[in-house]
């Protein structure tokens, strides 16, 4: 009785009430967006509604999922025909549902050449997970390398490999983990410059195998566009240095797509497949699925056949509604242009920021690709003092006029906008008009 009592009275909490459950009941690492929180409780294409019926234009997507647009109709209409069908919910690998198949022959005509093998999860870092698992059977080495500022997950074996203090934790063990410097060219580890630096980034791997292993890694993880850790560009040259050294040393090269995948960059389906990077596997997860639980990782036969003989089991991967809604947003991401669309807008949206950085000095750095952009906020340009608490107040200026824009980077001070591939020149104007707006407003407040 007293259950069922509690049960119809969370049913009913107001936001408040739910905020207040949050924080008792919730760990107390669950944090929210925004100084006045937001209850999301409806959303279509390019926007969210919250609980008091104002609308949004989502240009973060939760946190980089939405590819093709929340409730994009087509998924919508056949994921309500397959609950109608009593298609079944759950089958796992031991049992062979079309959905899966069907997947995984898409996105191997969008796989990097030589990737004809795939594995699904239920999220990016249990892809990483696997990548790692894989790695270190087909090399018989256990090192994984990652970089400085990267991000590849929550899972203990994820988070062995995180580049920022403030996601680990102290009773985390951290083994079999070395970290090369980040190739940030606006915060340069070397202070160099592009166009006269030699890539010390990239030459910095080899050093750090070098002087931190005994001369052979499992792998490295490189995200091609650095998602946590504030969209991070690397130049296109960086890859091949970076693969090169990797398979000198006998390692194996992991591209972690899983921001950067589900044609957001605007070039192709895959970032690895657009930049030529020479991986050996590439994970998957957020726009693969546009909201669904689902993650995948692509490889080498050479790697998958070193896994031959042992069990790998994942009870939920690949099973048939996420599979299904992550293969329909694939088709729908080709049939509807949007990948060029990333490119486009995305291009119209950089050009845009650039053009406010003229105006507002609170901005040191544009940079991103496609549909991927970064802003990065500083106090002061030359100084590079990062501007963290004008960062969430921006946020909250912009949440205020209806634009919801998401953050990222060590010190928490750069804008991630990452909209929906659909997103239209009106909406892309509005965007750069409600940042204008927001930069002002900022401005009076930190005078
Ligand atoms: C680049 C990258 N890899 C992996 C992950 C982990 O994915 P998930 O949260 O789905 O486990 C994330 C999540 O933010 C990510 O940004």
């Amino acid at each position: 009785m007293q259950k069922s009592q509690n049960q119809s009275q969370a049913k009913t909490m107001n936001q408040d009430e739910m905020i207040q459950f949050r924080k008792k009941h919730f760990l107390p690492t669950a944090a929210l967006y925004h100084k006045k929180p937001m209850h999301l409780v409806k959303a279509q294409g390019e926007y969210v509604w919250d609980a008091e019926g104002k609308k949004y234009l989502d240009a973060i997507g939760g946190i980089v999922c939405i590819s093709a647009g929340h409730n994009h109709p087509k998924i919508k209409r056949a994921l309500m025909t397959m609950l109608e069908e009593d298609t079944p919910q759950h089958t796992s690998t031991l049992y062979i549902n079309q959905a899966s198949v069907e997947l995984a022959e898409r996105l191997l005509e969008e796989s990097p050449e030589g990737l004809d093998r795939v594995a699904f999860t239920n999220s990016g870092s249990e892809a990483n997970d696997l990548a790692f698992l894989a790695a270190r059977q087909a090399t018989g080495e256990t090192m994984i390398m990652n970089l400085r500022h990267g991000y590849h997950g929550g899972t203990a074996g994820t988070l062995a490999q995180c580049g920022h203090g403030t996601w680990r934790f102290r009773a985390q063990p951290v083994a079999q983990s070395t970290s090369a410097l980040e190739p940030n060219c606006y915060r340069c580890p070397f202070g160099k410059k592009l166009g006269s630096c030699s890539f010390e980034c990239a030459k910095n791997i080899e050093t750090t195998i070098q002087t931190t292993t005994h001369g052979k890694i499992a792998a490295l993880i490189v995200e091609p566009v650095m998602g946590v850790g504030g969209f991070i560009t690397p130049p296109a040259e960086y890859f091949k240095m970076a693969a090169d050294i990797v398979h000198n040393y006998g390692g194996k090269y992991i591209s972690d797509e899983v921001q950067t995948g589900a044609g957001r960059c605007g070039g192709d389906f895959l970032l690895s497949r657009e930049l030529g990077i020479q991986a050996d596997m590439v994970t998957m997860a957020k726009g693969f699925g546009n909201g669904a639980a689902i993650g995948a990782v692509l490889m080498t036969s050479e790697v998958a056949q070193s896994m031959a003989g042992k069990a790998y089991f994942n009870t939920f991967a690949g099973d048939p509604y996420p599979a299904m809604q992550a293969k329909l947003t694939m088709d729908v991401i080709r049939e509807e242009g949007m990948i060029e669309n990333a490119k486009v807008m995305g291009q119209v949206l950089k050009d845009g920021l650039e053009q406010l950085m003229k105006t507002h000095s609170l901005i040191g750095d544009v940079r991103g690709r496609g549909l991927m952009l970064g802003v990065e906020l500083v106090k002061d340009r030359t100084t590079q003092a990062y501007a963290t608490e004008e960062c969430i107040r921006f946020m909250d200026e912009c949440q205020e006029r209806g634009l919801l824009l998401g953050k990222g980077g060590l010190m928490g001070n750069v804008i991630r906008i990452a909209p929906p591939l659909s997103i239209k020149r009106d909406q892309v104007d509005f965007m750069l008009r409600v940042m204008d707006e927001s930069f002002h407003a900022l401005k009076k407040a930190f005078l």
